[in-house]
């Protein structure tokens, strides 16, 4: 039984085997255990050498087996010291990092130019009233912008009790009715409503419209901009936008203004940059066969945003509320501009789809990160 059994733990090459061996060798229902407990059983004259020679068996055994599961428990370490050892010259596996959406950093750079110019930058609500974004800014009472097919009037029952405050000056005539703002141009009257003059403001935020192709979505973006002062005429306005148009399209960039016309401001001009993709020219010098630029169609000028000088009826309207004389249109002149972040965004990054902005897919959003 000795012999046998010291062969198989010689034999085994793992501690799991020997403990294993343990207890087909020594345990309870083990052959010499058995053996050990049958002696007292045997004839007296033979007690003595089998128990002797059974005892230092199992002793042997026992031995044998610490002795080995010693020797292999410091091998199975060294083994699983080599196997995970690491190896620090592997360079480290890269974790993905998050961005900016690329809206987000197109509104962010137009918000440090402008500062860069002194403006200071505050937003206002998504809701409004007909008020703040029609009636106050010189609408006609038919201008077309009011009809239902071009603005998201909110039903009567999610008015908010707070803005219906006593001598709400909209209560007569319904211009409390509410609506999600069309534009940014509704903060010109709450800036000049709640400031004094001098202001310079820009407005970044969502704005709303039933509008839905490749560059129109139901939700957008626009900056608003708004500067009153004292003699603030059409030349200050050109040059804030020809700084502004020179640090987001490139230095060589230059401006022009179309007459147009909004209810709200008089004159009023749109803003055209000079072609970035040809020079201004209106053809591809750089491409063979010097086709006409696809991006200014040739024209050579790409329409950025509308702007104007603040009309005096707005102002007048501002005074009424106001209920003094600070934006008196005689001593005070402004001007205002509005510009949509997403086409901004389109133009300067090259993004054929509006759309391709929203659906948040991370391999599309990458491209511009
Ligand atoms: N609010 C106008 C629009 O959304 C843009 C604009 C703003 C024009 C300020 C003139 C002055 O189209």
């Amino acid at each position: 039984l000795r012999t046998a059994g010291e062969a198989d733990v010689a034999s085994a090459t793992t501690t799991e085997e020997l403990e294993a061996l343990r207890v087909r060798l020594l345990g309870r229902k083990a052959e010499l255990p058995n053996l050990l407990r049958g002696v007292s059983d045997l004839p007296p004259q033979e007690r003595g050498a089998v128990g002797k020679a059974a005892n230092q068996a199992r002793q042997a055994l026992q031995a044998l087996i610490d002795e080995r599961i010693a020797t292999l428990a410091d091998a199975e370490l060294d083994a699983r010291l080599v196997a995970d050892r690491v190896d620090v010259t592997l360079p480290g596996r890269p974790e993905p990092v998050g961005g900016l959406h690329l809206i987000t950093r197109v509104r962010r750079e137009i918000e440090d130019v402008f500062l860069g110019l002194g403006f200071d930058v505050v937003e206002g609500p998504e809701t409004e009233t007909v008020h703040y974004n029609f009636d106050a800014l010189n609408h006609a009472s038919n201008h077309p912008a009011r009809d239902r097919a071009d603005t998201f009037y909110l039903a009567p029952s999610t008015r908010l009790p707070a803005v219906e405050r006593p001598g709400d000056p909209d209560a007569e005539d319904g211009g409390s009715a509410r609506l999600l703002r069309t534009h940014t141009s509704p903060m010109q009257i709450r800036t000049m409503e709640r400031q004094d003059p001098p202001v310079a403001v820009i407005v970044p935020g969502r704005v709303y419209r039933p509008d839905s192709d490749a560059t129109h979505t139901p939700q957008f973006h626009q900056v608003e901009g708004l500067w009153v002062d004292v003699d603030i005429t059409l030349a200050d306005l050109k040059g804030v936008l020809l700084s502004f148009a020179r640090a987001i399209f490139g230095d060589e960039r230059e401006i022009r203004l179309r007459p147009h016309f909004f209810p709200f401001t008089e004159p009023s001009v749109e803003v055209d940059v000079s072609c970035f993709a040809c020079g201004g020219s209106g053809i591809r010098a750089d491409q063979p066969g010097h086709p006409r630029c696809g991006l200014c169609k040739g024209t050579g000028w790409i329409e950025i945003l509308g702007s104007g000088l603040v009309d005096p009826n707005v102002l007048r309207a501002v005074n009424e509320t106001r209920g003094d004389d600070a934006y008196d249109p005689e001593r005070v002149q402004g001007f205002a501009f509005g510009m949509g972040i997403e086409r901004i965004a389109m133009l300067r990054h090259g993004v054929p789809d509006l759309r391709l902005l929203y659906e948040n897919d991370l391999r599309v959003l990458e491209q511009w990160a």
